[in-house]
């Protein structure tokens, strides 16, 4: 993996801490739709990394599907604006749904996407998110799965990235501000 200690201030999560909260929230998972078909909705690009260890280890019949959406651009800051840029191949008409997210920051683009979601006629639309900010927060998302709360910071790797880098590092590290500040 690429050699980007520098542009880190600090490690927040490590490989294997991500993989452990994971396979916790498989096993929730598994109780919760025991017998059931499950369609997983990975929200690109973030959510690539947590999609692809969550399929792996859940023990249930799964699909997935992706979207893409756009509410950042390369800006750090959120900007509530959300487009699709690619839509679901899926129809959800009685299916299971799990939207499947890296990150939920200001909760626009997983608000604005549940209720794009739940009008498709869907048996049931619920989220699973590795990462949440509490003080981030400027709409409430009822999240039925959340791997870890972290501090308002910004965060990259494991699928998270500053102006498309770092998604492929393998743990969550925060942003050195010499990176983004001029
Ligand atoms: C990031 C992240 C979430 C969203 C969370 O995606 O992956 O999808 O922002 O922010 P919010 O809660 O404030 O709406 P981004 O738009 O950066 O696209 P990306 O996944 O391609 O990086
Ligand atoms: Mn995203
Ligand atoms: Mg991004």
């Amino acid at each position: 993996p690429c050699d980007v200690a520098a542009d880190l201030s600090e490690i927040l999560l490590t490989e294997d801490q991500i993989s452990a909260r994971i396979a916790e929230m498989c096993r929730e998972i598994e109780r919760d739709y025991a017998g059931e078909e499950l369609l997983l909705v990975g929200v690109l690009k973030g959510a690539v990394m947590v999609m692809a260890d969550l399929a792996r280890e859940l023990t249930l019949p799964i699909t997935m599907d992706w979207m893409a959406v756009s509410s950042y651009g390369s800006s750090t800051q959120s900007s509530g604006v959300v487009r699709i840029l690619k839509d679901l191949d899926t129809a959800l008409e009685g299916r299971k749904v799990l939207i499947v997210e890296d990150i939920i920051d200001s909760g626009l683009t997983l608000s604005w996407l549940l209720e794009n979601l739940k009008s498709r006629g869907p048996a049931s639309v619920e989220v699973c998110a590795l990462l949440r900010k509490p003080e981030a927060a400027t709409v409430e998302v009822d999240v039925r799965y959340v791997g870890f709360e972290i501090p308002n910071a910004f965060v990259v790797g494991y699928g998270l990235d500053y102006a498309e880098k770092y998604r492929n590092l393998r743990g969550l590290g925060i942003l050195a501000p010499h990176v983004y500040e001029h």
